[in-house]
């Protein structure tokens, strides 16, 4: 080594190369190597500590141990969990009190001191109690909660000064003191609280004037959604916010005796000094005209990248004006009201109605969204059936229509966003379905299901993080039987047609309940590719003959009638036309599985957190722990590092 020093010597230069490495392969790859490297990279990474309240209320005493050094804390509480709040509000006044909490530098210094093998007599005795944690201060906080948690409680929640995100999201009617929250943690940056039912943001700081002069806050990004607040106390704070790039007022009401007023909160941003990047702007009930509309979207940033509106926000003209805008479009998050109505083509939320159309042809036709790299919106699976096969196995099992009952005509087509990364979609079938049987419902809910996995997994491969709920009910027709599930977290159901998305990072699909054993999920990460499970899979597979032949020979029928062309703004190229011809069939997920049960193919590589259930994201081992409890926790190398 003394011979041919290198760089790696050099405990500077190193120092400045690890610098560059993103945190994840600190904390998996480098931080491993040896005690140097653990030490020099320590202050670089930091843990996070989640919990869920699907997770065992009596585990929350014992999560919270772990709570002073995280640097990140996301807790969910929903039912069943009332007293883990008494608890996490002590811990954090804990947190706050701790006066022997070691200051950033001096872990750094520790650290540095540690790598490079010095012994410095004073530090000694304060290293070793700290030396093989991970320590920061808390940053960053994301709670979820509904009615357990009193708005009493959460304006007492003692947030440490040393907050940059805060980020709180309610299930019920509440207030927030959001002026204390201001005044409490001087260095947050991204402020985001919403309520499904209504928030009133309240506190002493909403009466007062604003105090004037340089009583500045860092803030950069704030989201408010479904939130009473008086537009002049909103303007009063974003005079104070001159760093402020994301504005986001989503379902704003007015407290009584005020009212919100577009063209003069516009007047108001456009006189700040900021630049702002994301904006949206609505009031409940209150419908912008087309002009308004097109300021909303376009006149504060004009040069932005992301766009936020409502569903039925995009009419004929915002789609045109989203088609030629100049710019490129990189963010499309299309906002739904979690209780809408299904409707054929579309929904209707209160007077408004809003086509599912609009979206599929934007995002099939328009080349303005090639470069979209983030999607959010709901959507219809029949969308993505390019060989109409869920159309033709319904035709096939009901072959008399059911009165009253039309079945709406859907032109599938193939987006032009092939480099999407992040999708969120709220998936909703309206074909018109009447399913009446077990088994037929289950063998249509099957297309559907692998029509959807199959789409995403060859439209867009380059998915980081990809995001898959359903909606509460789902169902055309008024009174009629409601038609919730499309998704199956059974083999057949395709979900292992995702595991092909190399960069895929994070994975969260809300399976409404998850029935089946474990072997039709445990292919998803390596120690469940054991031999018995295998098998099991296998001995699935073997009674889906009888299928597969009756599959074979509608694909012999269809490829002897002419066939329909996807909606498309792009050339198909020859490798995704074939790649598609078999999305949906059931043969595809029986290769698919052999091939992974094989080891011929890679299963999900860069997959690090998982959800299947409607619960917080851990890593894949965890995850398919919480759903399958009796499952023996084998612990990671790397798991004292995270949560
Ligand atoms: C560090 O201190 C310990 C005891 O305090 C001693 O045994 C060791 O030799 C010292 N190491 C160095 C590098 O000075
Ligand atoms: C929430 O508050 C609003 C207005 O204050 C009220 O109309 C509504 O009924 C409340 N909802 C619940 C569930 O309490
Ligand atoms: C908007 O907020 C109101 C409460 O003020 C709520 O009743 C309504 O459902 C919200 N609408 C949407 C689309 O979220």
């Amino acid at each position: 080594m003394r011979a041919t020093a290198t760089f790696l010597s050099i405990t500077e230069l190193l120092d400045i190369v690890f610098s560059f490495v993103p945190q994840d392969s600190l904390r998996r790859i480098v931080m491993l190597v040896c005690r140097k490297w653990f030490f020099l990279n320590r202050h670089r990474v930091s843990r996070q500590l989640s919990w869920d309240y699907k997770w065992f209320a009596e585990d929350a005493t014992k999560a919270l141990t772990r709570l002073p050094g995280a640097g990140r804390l996301i807790w969910r509480c929903d039912r069943y969990c009332e007293n883990t709040w008494s608890k996490l509000v002590k811990s954090l006044n804990d947190i706050e009190k701790r006066d022997s909490m070691p200051s950033l530098t001096s872990i750094w210094r520790w650290s540095h001191n540690a790598a490079r093998g010095d012994n410095d007599s004073k530090d000694s005795h304060s290293s070793n109690k700290y030396q093989f944690r991970i320590y920061s201060p808390l940053q960053h906080v994301e709670l979820f909660s509904n009615y357990h948690l009193s708005s009493e409680s959460l304006n007492l929640l003692a947030f440490p000064s040393t907050l940059t995100t805060l980020k709180i999201h309610r299930y019920s009617n509440t207030s927030l003191d959001i002026a204390r929250i201001l005044a409490i943690c001087p260095h947050l940056e991204v402020l985001h609280t919403g309520s499904r039912d209504l928030l009133t943001l309240q506190g002493a700081w909403m009466s007062r004037e604003p105090a004037p002069g340089p009583d500045l806050l860092p803030l950069r990004s704030l989201v408010l959604e479904n939130v009473k607040l008086s537009q002049s106390w909103l303007e009063g704070l974003v005079s104070r916010t001159p760093q402020l790039k994301e504005l986001k007022l989503i379902n704003l009401t007015s407290p009584s005796g005020t009212t919100w007023d577009w063209s003069s909160l516009f007047l108001h941003l456009r006189s700040q000094p900021f630049a702002l990047h994301k904006f949206h702007y609505s009031v409940h009930r209150d419908i912008p005209s087309e002009d308004d509309l097109d300021d909303m979207l376009y006149a504060l940033c004009p040069n932005g990248l992301e766009r936020t509106l409502w569903g039925y926000n995009l009419t004929p003209g915002i789609v045109r004006s989203l088609t030629e805008q100049p710019s490129v479009l990189t963010t499309l998050d299309v906002l739904w009201h979690h209780l809408m109505l299904c409707q054929s083509d579309g929904w209707k939320e209160g007077d408004h109605f809003y086509s599912s159309t609009s979206l599929h042809r934007l995002l099939c036709e328009s080349p303005a969204l090639r470069h979209l790299k983030t999607l959010k919106a709901p959507y219809l699976i029949e969308h993505m059936d390019i060989h109409r096969r869920v159309r033709v196995v319904y035709d096939s099992m009901f072959p008399e229509s059911v009165e009253g009952r039309e079945a709406p005509i859907f032109h599938p087509g193939v987006w032009v966003c092939r480099n999407l990364q992040v999708l969120h979609l709220q998936v909703h079938s309206h074909g018109g379905y009447d399913l009446r049987g077990i088994h037929d419902r289950q063998v249509l809910l099957g297309y559907l299901s692998r029509t959807l996995f199959s789409y995403i997994s060859k439209v867009t491969p380059q998915l980081r993080d990809l995001h898959i709920e359903e909606p509460y009910c789902c169902s055309i027709f008024p009174g009629g039987f409601s038609f919730r599930t499309h998704l199956s977290e059974y083999l057949f159901g395709g979900l292992s047609l995702l595991s092909s998305l190399r960069y895929l990072e994070r994975l969260r699909v809300e399976f409404n309940d998850i029935s089946c054993d474990i072997s039709q999920l445990s292919w998803i990460y390596s120690a469940g590719r054991t031999w018995q499970d295998k098998s099991a899979r296998r001995a699935f597979m073997s009674k889906w003959e009888g299928q597969l032949e009756h599959e074979a020979q509608m694909e012999a029928t269809r490829l002897q009638s002419t066939p329909v062309m996807p909606l498309s703004g792009i050339c198909l190229d020859v490798d995704l036309q074939e790649d598609l011809g078999s999305t949906g069939l059931l043969q595809e997920v029986k290769t698919r599985l052999e091939a992974i049960d094989k080891g011929e193919c890679e299963c999900f590589p860069s997959l690090q957190k998982l959800s299947l259930s409607r619960e917080l994201e851990r890593s894949p081992e965890r995850s398919m722990g919480s759903i399958f409890p009796m499952l023996p926790t084998k612990k990671s190398i790397w798991s004292m590092f995270r949560s």
